[in-house]
């Protein structure tokens, strides 16, 4: 292929590229490239034709479907790698997958799940409309116990790549072990949930990214003492705040937004 071939291949696939994600064209930079005999000589085609940017939801979810870097692929019926909007206002971070979640491939759909559909749904949030849902591990600790260091360790590539992409306005962080993992704190729940706190996901593919975080209990703690209930609620009120500062369009339908 010549340059001018790839460069007009690169420009078309740049433009669809944008219109997919946000429907609209953003200005574009300029791609330079060399022709076949003098370019793949010295340098491998892959460095110069797929920018970081190339990256997307669906590549993630493909590698982490095919991954085995840590021992939870081995018990795995199916990695999990998330579920909602390119373009959430939230994304919600649970801890791993459960029975219910592994034997479908989607994140929170048993009763912690249908729990969490509802705690959204109380701030005008869901899964379909305007979140996304992952979790710390994509693939099901056995027994439903909390995932370990060496499995979140591993793991947290693929958070990190959906942060970068997905780019929300605001993460909740559900659960200890995701609160304590994310940012890097031997601190109680308790004591960390209740406001939010600056979360810098500075080693993303499209660069350092500060995110407001709020951590909370996970709907599974509810479940199990409904004492859980008041913070809980008293969280997403503060995430409903945060979303009416941040959007207008959230604050429209909130009922808290200029017309
Ligand atoms: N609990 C989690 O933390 N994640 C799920 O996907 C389901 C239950």
């Amino acid at each position: 292929m010549t340059a001018d071939e790839k460069t007009s291949l690169a420009r078309l696939l740049f433009t669809a590229g944008d219109y997919l994600r946000d429907g609209f064209h953003l200005p574009g930079e300029e791609y330079s490239f060399s022709d076949d005999e003098a370019f793949y000589p010295d340098e491998p085609v892959i460095s110069a034709a797929v920018p970081v940017s190339a990256d997307s939801l669906e590549t993630v979810a493909a590698e982490i479907r095919e991954c085995t870097g840590c021992p939870l692929h081995g018990e795995r019926k199916n990695a999990v790698p998330g579920e909602g909007v390119a373009r959430p206002l939230v994304l919600v971070i649970g801890e791993g997958p459960g029975a219910d979640e592994d034997a479908s491939g989607r994140p929170f759909v048993g009763k912690a799940g249908q729990l969490l559909d509802k705690m959204l749904a109380s701030v005008g949030l869901s899964r379909e409309k305007n979140c996304f849902i992952a979790n710390m591990v994509k693939c099901r600790p056995p027994n439903n116990r909390d995932p370990l260091p060496e499995e979140t360790a591993p793991c947290s590539r693929f958070l990190t790549r959906q942060i970068g992409l997905l780019n929300p306005k605001v993460i909740l962080c559900l659960g200890r072990i995701s609160a304590q993992t994310l940012l890097k704190t031997g601190a109680s729940l308790g004591s960390l949930r209740g406001s939010f706190v600056s979360y810098h996901a500075g080693d993303t593919p499209q660069g350092a990214m500060t995110i407001p975080l709020l951590p909370t209990y996970h709907p599974s703690a509810i479940l199990r003492d409904e004492s859980y209930k008041r913070p809980v609620w008293e969280d997403l009120k503060l995430l409903r705040q945060m979303l009416i500062e941040k959007d207008p369009d959230y604050a429209l339908e909130a009922g808290e937004g200029e017309a």
